[in-house]
């Protein structure tokens, strides 16, 4: 067999939120797959990125009073750090928030626009006038032109599900701002994709390029006519500038598939590989995108076209999966079922999650269901009740009678052939992504192991005179069948097959093909390798998952309200607070100095001293208004020398600004010099 060179991705998850378990098929399911085609011997790269840009993520960012470019960097760190928990084994972790991303885009999009697949007109569109943005479909709200139901969004009703434009919203508002939207005109640009109607009639029928049913599904979508592709937003917008049209930026869906292509030129890059091997137009190389169902109109259409149109070549195949249910349902916020990759984390080995997916995954695009009962059972009984078992049952024996070394017998050949022989079912079986029946096979040959002890009773030999070459023979064979099965689970388990090895004291053994029995050989003390799901560990999963979720709840409640303030700074410590002295102060005198134009000068009495402060409030009072009012300044803020003095304070007062000004006033009662705290 020779080497094979493949390229493969995951979806690039959004850095506006925490990776779920919902996330977790995707990754889990590519990373199995990578895995095997390393151990065959195949040079497999596993690339993947955050998807950084669009209004979501600028919105957050301006949310928790940060810039986008921290935000992205804080989730980036927390999506890697999740993944590499789970066992997922990227290649290389990148951002579409690189320089890399930035140029590619560009490139594709100038290729685009000279062969005549890029134009541009002017629509209109509704525009924030407070928050001074347009608004897309998702940020509009209002009551459903057809049924009247409240608070839905700018495309569709989520009550009766007709779909409409935001224009037909009646009361229609920011989900932002909670401000009126006014239509205002902006051009726009487009990508040709009726261009590639043929192209892509060819491309998505294909054998091999997509899934049969996915396959159908574009006929469908093809047979009602492409429409142009709006590619371009309007600042302010967080993503990358197009090259010839300032102040327009590339919609986060035109740079995010680029995205796979960044990530791999900075793996290139930093080892010396050859980006072009894999992506000029006749590579050779294999490429396959590891995706969701919800986002195939993109993978299989924009992105094919994208790519020819730019003269790279187009994927070797898309794979789509289905959604994960949680019981049976929606993952829900409110039954405690969205859970995160950081909360199972906190509870639960990670390995179980990827051996229960594993044993549910097909080719297909059926949702999966994780139905907590059943995934007890399932890698209870599967993992640690066969697989495990075998070892256990059979290291004890040679650790205390043989002192860990091996028969020099492969005492059943016939029977260690047939579990050497399965291996090209199952190598067939994950090529295919047939996991769930790769997970049956393997099981199949684990219960023949077990028959196999529970025929020859080793704890029976074990008591009886003379039989201790048959009881070393029976547990070297256990041990070997054991060695078998670790080499087919590695993909899915690669933690526990790391340990594993480490026990039998035979490392890195790639695909079946180079395995021989384990003879005369040392092994390692046994340590046992997984223990058995415990049903508390799940309903703590369960119940952190709805109270961290109740949070989020009300978070969106408030912000689904209009917001007409700048948002709540980044939490403060009780001690950060200590740190500000507030006093109350008397204002003794205030002078209007006509060389100031926004600044009073007041002398204030802080009750064992007296202040000169300078106060930008001249706009909204006059001395007189002040002269002998209480009021409330910071009075260890240091010391600042301005224009007309050196201020030793600060008058606190909301507002924001002109005629607008609060100066605070305390409760009566309060004299000069009394802290507020
Ligand atoms: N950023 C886009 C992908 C851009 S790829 C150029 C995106 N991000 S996502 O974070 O919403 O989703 C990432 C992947 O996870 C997608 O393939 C999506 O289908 C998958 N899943 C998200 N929720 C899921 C489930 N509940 N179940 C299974 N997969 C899910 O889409
Ligand atoms: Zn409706």
């Amino acid at each position: 067999m020779s080497n094979r060179k493949i390229l493969v991705t995951s979806a690039l998850p959004y850095a506006n939120g925490p990776i779920h378990i919902g996330h977790l098929v995707e990754y889990i399911q590519t990373d199995i797959w990578v895995r095997f085609q390393k151990q065959r011997g195949n040079l497999c790269y596993y690339v993947c990125a955050d998807d950084t840009h669009g209004t979501p993520i600028m919105l957050r960012a301006d949310m928790e009073g940060i810039s986008p470019e921290q935000l992205i960097a804080q989730v980036g760190k927390e999506h890697l750090a999740d993944f590499t928990e789970f066992g997922v084994a990227f290649d290389n972790y990148h951002s579409t928030h690189s320089e890399e991303n930035k140029i590619f885009s560009s490139l594709i999009y100038e290729r685009l626009r000279d062969a005549g697949h890029i134009n541009s007109r002017t629509i209109t569109q509704g525009y924030d006038p407070v928050k001074k943005m347009f608004l897309s479909d998702r940020f509009i709200k209002g009551d459903c032109p057809k049924c009247g139901a409240v608070d839905q969004y700018g495309d569709g009703c989520e009550v009766c599900g007709s779909t409409y434009s935001p224009t037909d919203l009646k009361n229609a508002v920011s989900a932002i701002s909670g401000a009126k939207p006014i239509p205002k005109e902006s051009v726009h640009y487009f990508f040709n994709l009726e261009n590639f109607n043929d192209m892509l009639q060819a491309w998505t029928t294909t054998p091999g390029h997509l899934q049969p049913e996915v396959s159908n599904k574009m006929a469908e979508w093809l047979r009602g006519g492409l429409q142009q592709w709006d590619i371009s937003r309007d600042a302010p917008y967080f993503g990358f500038e197009i090259p010839d049209a300032p102040g327009k930026y590339f919609y986060v869906w035109l740079d995010a598939p680029i995205g796979y292509m960044a990530s791999f030129k900075n793996l290139c890059d930093k080892e010396g590989l050859d980006f072009n091997e894999f992506w000029r137009k006749d590579s050779d190389a294999e490429l396959y995108h590891f995706i969701g169902k919800d986002i195939i109109y993109f993978h299989a259409l924009f992105w094919p076209a994208m790519l020819s149109g730019s003269h790279f070549r187009t994927p070797s195949a898309i794979f789509a999966h289905g959604f994960l249910t949680v019981n049976g349902e929606k993952m829900s916020k409110s039954r405690g079922t969205f859970i995160k990759a950081r909360t199972y984390l906190d509870h639960l080995n990670p390995e179980y999650l990827r051996y229960y997916f594993a044993a549910k995954l097909s080719a297909g695009v059926d949702d999966i269901d994780l139905n907590f009962d059943d995934f007890s059972q399932r890698v209870n009984s599967d993992v640690v009740g066969k697989v495990v078992n075998i070892a256990s049952r059979c290291s004890g024996f040679i650790a205390k009678r043989f002192d860990n070394r091996l028969s020099a017998n492969c005492s059943e050949p016939a029977l260690f052939a047939e579990f050497i022989n399965a291996n090209g079912t199952i190598a067939d079986l994950y090529e295919a992504r047939e996991f769930a029946k790769a997970m049956r096979e393997i099981m199949g040959l684990a219960d023949k192991a077990n028959a196999y002890i529970d025929d020859k009773k080793p704890w029976l030999l074990a008591k009886e005179d003379g039989k201790d070459q048959e009881l070393l023979d029976v547990c070297t064979m256990g041990l070997n069948l054991f060695n078998v099965l670790a080499v087919y689970l590695k993909p899915v388990l690669p933690a526990l097959v790391s340990e594993a090895e480490q026990f039998l004291n035979s490392p890195n053994k790639g695909w079946i093909n180079e395995l021989k029995p384990l003879l005369s050989h040392n092994i390692n003390e046994f340590k046992p390798l997984m223990t058995r799901i415990e049903p508390d560990k799940i309903a703590a999963i369960i119940d952190a998952s709805k109270e961290s979720l109740e949070k989020t709840g009300d978070k969106l409640k408030t912000e689904a309200k209009a917001k007409q303030f700048e948002p709540v700074a980044p939490t403060v410590s009780i001690e950060d607070f200590a740190k500000l002295d507030l006093r109350i102060a008397k204002i003794v005198k205030a002078e209007s100095l006509p060389e100031a134009e926004k600044l009073l000068k007041l002398t204030v009495d802080i009750g064992d001293e007296t202040r000169t402060v300078f106060a930008g409030i001249k706009s909204a009072y006059t001395p007189e208004q002040l002269e002998g009012r209480l009021t409330v300044v910071l009075a260890n803020l240091a010391p600042r020398k301005m224009k007309f003095g050196v201020s030793e304070g600060m008058v606190l007062a909301a507002g924001p600004g002109g005629k607008d000004i609060f100066v605070l006033n305390p409760d009566e009662g309060a004299v000069a010099g009394m802290r507020v705290k």
